[in-house]
């Protein structure tokens, strides 16, 4: 067992290094088997919605150089399945949770965050950013406006969980969707989602994926997650951000933090190598022992810039 010594604090919740798995990438069965999941400084879940959703025909995955094209459209057992069952488990392992919140609806992702009240997930990050889904997610995450009613309805609905939400890239300014969703309650942003993508199979024309195009990952889209984090920190000097996309080392873990982010999530590269976040954790141990100033700013809570 690792002992971690930099620690870090995302809007009030300590993780014991700044170290997540991101949505829809981690599988608690398979990630016991490779590493402690309590050893991470989060865990979060796959998107989670108010009945069991069966997801999008397949195929549903297609390779690209540096990352992966998916269209898994939030496939999950539903909210009270997760209640019963992950979400104890997780808890029980040691693990600090992350919820991630899916819904096509408004009332969709209110009735899951009502659930989750009073719940022992340690954070909720509200998916409004998937490519998946025919309404929600990525309608909802391009929308100031909708954005913000969205925020300002889960916080009435619950006060006990500090939530971020999971924001798209593909927007003009992203900065303005960041500001909806923190003048709406946010007590944090996770920076980025997947970005729209397809490719085409050459022996019969047709798009490879069953849904035609579906979200772009891995380190394709590490420089455009870096630049959305540096914008985003830039305009809120004060916000917690957890920085995602394209992580596959802990150098470019560490680009993350010196962006300015809180923490990072691992995705893509989890699919290759479930072993990854925990490598990368521990690899980034030693380059922050390395980086006394940075570590010392993230154990107060505070970021590089
Ligand atoms: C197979 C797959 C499933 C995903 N499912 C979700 C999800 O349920 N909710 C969500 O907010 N993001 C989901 N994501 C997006 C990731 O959490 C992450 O934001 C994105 O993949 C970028 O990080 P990466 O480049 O490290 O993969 C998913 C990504 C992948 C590859």
């Amino acid at each position: 067992m690792t002992t971690y010594t930099h620690s870090t604090i995302v809007a009030g919740i300590p993780w014991k290094n700044p170290v997540a798995t991101a949505s829809g990438t981690f599988l608690a069965e398979a990630s016991t088997q490779y590493y402690d999941v309590s050893e991470l400084g989060a865990v979060t879940t796959k998107g989670v919605s108010p009945i069991p959703w069966e997801g999008n025909p397949s195929p549903r995955t297609a390779e690209s150089p540096s990352g992966t094209v998916n269209s898994v459209g939030l496939q999950n057992p539903g909210i009270d399945h997760y209640l019963a069952n992950d979400l104890p488990q997780l808890k029980q392992l040691g693990a600090t949770v992350i919820t991630n919140v899916a819904g096509h609806t408004p009332d969709d992702y209110i009735q899951v965050v009502k659930k989750l009240d009073n719940s022992p997930a340690d954070m909720l990050e509200i998916n409004v950013s998937c490519p998946n889904v025919n309404a929600g997610g990525l309608s909802i995450g391009t929308d100031p406006t909708t954005l913000y009613n969205l925020i300002t309805d889960l916080r009435k609905t619950n006060q006990q969980t500090n939530s971020s939400s999971n924001s798209p890239p593909t927007v003009t300014d992203i900065t303005t969707i960041a500001k909806a969703a923190t003048d709406a309650g946010a007590d944090a942003l996770s920076l980025i989602n997947t970005l729209i993508g397809m490719r085409i199979n050459t022996t019969t024309g047709q798009p490879i994926l069953a849904n035609t195009t579906g979200g772009l990952s891995g380190p394709a889209i590490l420089p455009i997650g870096l630049a959305n984090v540096w914008k985003v920190r830039t305009a809120l000097p004060h916000t917690p951000i957890i920085g995602i996309g394209g992580i596959h080392n802990a150098h470019t873990a560490l680009e993350y933090l010196y962006a300015g982010a809180n923490a990072i999530e691992i995705g893509a590269t989890a699919l290759l190598n479930p072993q990854a976040p925990h490598t990368i954790a521990q690899e980034l141990e030693t380059l922050l022992d390395q980086r006394p100033a940075l570590a010392a700013k993230l154990a107060a809570g505070e970021t590089w810039r």
